[in-house]
């Protein structure tokens, strides 16, 4: 895929952001892949863009509660106020805007934005897993 193309799918994804602060879905309910991280998702085949495996989760009542290590495969699909709801897990502050969920899920682009340049195109520095406390507890 040329450079010029994935870009422009980059920033119609970033475009599509407008749609995130939609009402939040119920808590518990099936979780889906949203919009945007499907867009993702479509690239990171393992063809297009690096393989992705997705690992779809939404169940406050059953969740993992410590963060022992990470292997770029994080769960996404999580209505992220109904674990807030319950323990392990901090509301977010109203100072991370580029934060985003879809219907209140958590999908790439909460972690992820593409027009970061930086390594892992992160949405904040992950150093000493600042991204990571700034959901879970430890
Ligand atoms: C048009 C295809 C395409 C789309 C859409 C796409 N990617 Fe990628 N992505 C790639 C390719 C190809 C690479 C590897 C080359 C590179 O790093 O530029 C990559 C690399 C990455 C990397 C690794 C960069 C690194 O530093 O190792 C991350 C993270 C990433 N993409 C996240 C995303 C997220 C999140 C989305 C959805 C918002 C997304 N991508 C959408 C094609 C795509
Ligand atoms: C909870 C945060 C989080 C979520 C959600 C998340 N990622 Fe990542 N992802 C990371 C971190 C952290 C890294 C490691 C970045 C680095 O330092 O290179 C990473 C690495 C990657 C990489 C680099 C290759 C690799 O496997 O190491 C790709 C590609 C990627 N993510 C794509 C995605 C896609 C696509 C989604 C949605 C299905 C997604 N990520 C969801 C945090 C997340
Ligand atoms: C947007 C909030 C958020 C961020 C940021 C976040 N997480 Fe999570 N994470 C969650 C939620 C919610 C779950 C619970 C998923 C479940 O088990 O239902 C979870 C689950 C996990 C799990 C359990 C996965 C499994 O397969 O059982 C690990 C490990 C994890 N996170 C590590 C990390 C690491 C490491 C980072 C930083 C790179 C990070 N998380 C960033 C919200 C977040």
């Amino acid at each position: 895929m040329p450079w010029s193309n994935r870009k422009s799918a980059l920033i119609a994804a970033a475009a599509a952001l407008l749609i995130a602060n939609a009402g939040p879905a119920p808590a518990d309910a099936p979780p889906e892949i949203d919009p945007l991280s499907r867009e993702c998702i479509g690239c990171h085949d393992g063809a297009a863009g690096p393989d992705v495996r997705v690992n779809l989760r939404n169940n406050a009542s059953n969740k993992t509660m410590h963060v022992h290590s990470f292997d770029g495969e994080h769960p996404i699909g999580m209505i992220y106020q109904s674990y807030v709801a319950k323990q392990g897990y901090k509301p977010i502050s109203p100072q991370e805007r580029n934060m985003i969920m879809v219907n209140g899920a958590v999908g790439c682009l909460t972690c992820h934005d593409p027009l970061n340049p930086a390594k892992g195109h992160l949405i904040k520095s992950d150093k000493n897993s600042a991204l990571c406390i700034t959901c879970h507890d430890k």
